[in-house]
């Protein structure tokens, strides 16, 4: 096991109603901005809990947050809270309210030049408004995380950033109110949670019994509790335990002493910042390509994923591996979710668009540091 420093503040209430805690969670006299994205807080009865929650507070808002956020808009925003003197944000959303509001948190308070630079790396953050969150999708898990990820339109680019500055202060989850999404935004959430949770796991074994066997139990939930997610969508508890798997695949808690590889991550997001698809769609694309390619690096713990996992006993390491990655594309192909490029049209043209962004960046991907560009141009290829 590696040595891990694990510190997580945020306060998480869970359940049915919570949004009514909101009063014990904000502070009393401050000027709260309450983010939004693009209405379906105003069609499914969320805005209006939060606003009656808070009824008395100061409050204002600001919506218009769109999926995958863009940094211009988030730049709107900051300058709301700097013109309104806003003291404390309320994210109202999915991922990319909470992202976004994470990234007008921190870009408030920022005086090292343009704020992209919190993103592009050039500067580092120190401080942030305060935020807190009323989560509406299970998904991302950045209602328990210091990560954020955001887009910019102008350039075409999709960076993320992490610092314990905004960690949420507290994060409002209710099952109940993630009934309203629609089937596709279901399906993006189980993707999105279970390679969370595969990409803190499958790499190269480190000796970390406990948690491979936390990380097992959250893909084994997922799995059990994906058909009454999906089908039964008035199922409180299936929703419940699979909300909460969502929360605990990037909470940083699987990460703990292992040898994560989030390299499917970072290819997926290229193909956001080009092409629009929704981020678990990009990752149902790219996980099968970095394992095919990387499967003799990563044998041991595919064996152990397919045994423990899917069930498969027999057969060499490889032999349970190539049956683990089809076991779990199979899953994702009958929960929905399409795993090609051509599904979305993207063809050798938009391989060699991000192919040319990895040559440009010049950095290593994987656990083993071994997936330059050229590596990153075999496992899209592998996926057409
Ligand atoms: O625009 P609104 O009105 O919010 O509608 C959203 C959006 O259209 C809708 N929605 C959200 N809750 C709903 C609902 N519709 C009906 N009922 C509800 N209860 O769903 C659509 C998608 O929302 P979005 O917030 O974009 O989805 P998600 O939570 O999957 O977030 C995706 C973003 O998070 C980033 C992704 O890259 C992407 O930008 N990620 C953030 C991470 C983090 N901070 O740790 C990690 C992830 O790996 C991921 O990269
Ligand atoms: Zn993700």
């Amino acid at each position: 096991m590696l040595n891990f420093i694990y510190w997580n503040p945020v306060q998480v209430v869970f359940g049915h109603n919570s949004i009514t805690e909101l009063p014990k969670l904000v502070p009393d006299k401050a000027k709260i901005l309450m983010t939004y994205g693009t209405g379906s807080i105003k069609k499914n009865g969320v805005y209006e809990q939060v606003t009656q929650a808070l009824k008395g507070y100061n409050l204002i808002e600001f919506g218009g947050i769109e999926p995958n956020p863009f940094y211009e808009t988030c730049l709107k925003a900051v300058d709301v809270c700097k013109r309104e003197k806003v003291d404390f944000l309320l994210a109202v959303g999915g991922g990319s309210v909470l992202d976004a509001t994470k990234f007008i948190a921190a870009a408030v308070p920022f005086q090292d030049g343009e704020p992209w630079n919190i993103l592009s790396g050039k500067a580092q953050v120190t401080q942030a408004l305060p935020l807190g969150a009323v989560m509406t999708i299970p998904a991302t898990g950045s209602e328990m995380n210091c990560l954020a990820v955001i887009s910019r339109a102008e350039t075409q680019e999709k960076l993320h950033f992490g610092t314990p500055a905004v960690y949420p202060k507290f994060s409002v989850i209710d099952p109940a109110v993630t009934f309203s999404l629609p089937k596709k935004q279901l399906v993006n959430g189980i993707v999105d949670a279970f390679v969370h949770v595969l990409e803190q796991y499958v790499t190269y074994p480190v000796i970390t019994p406990l948690q491979d066997r936390q990380a097992e139990a959250i893909l084994h939930t997922i799995i059990e509790s994906a058909p009454s997610v999906l089908a039964d969508r008035m199922d409180y508890n299936a929703r419940a335990n699979f909300v909460w798997c969502a929360t605990q695949a990037l909470n940083g808690h699987l990460s703990c002493g292992v040898v994560p590889d989030f390299s499917t991550h970072m290819i997926g997001h290229e193909l956001t910042a080009f092409f629009g698809l929704d981020h678990a769609q990009t990752l149902a694309i790219v996980l099968f390509g970095v394992w095919q390619h990387q499967i003799h690096n990563k044998a041991a713990k595919l064996a152990q994923y397919a045994e423990r996992v899917w069930g498969i006993t027999s057969g060499s390491d490889l032999e349970k591996a190539e049956l683990a990655i089809e076991k779990t594309e199979d899953f994702f192909n009958a929960i929905g979710m399409a795993t090609r490029l051509r599904d979305y049209n993207i063809g050798e043209d938009g391989i060699d668009k991000v192919v040319k962004r990895f040559i440009e960046r010049n950095i290593t991907l994987g656990e083993n540091k071994n997936i330059t560009a050229k590596e990153v141009k075999e496992i899209l290829s592998s996926r057409l």
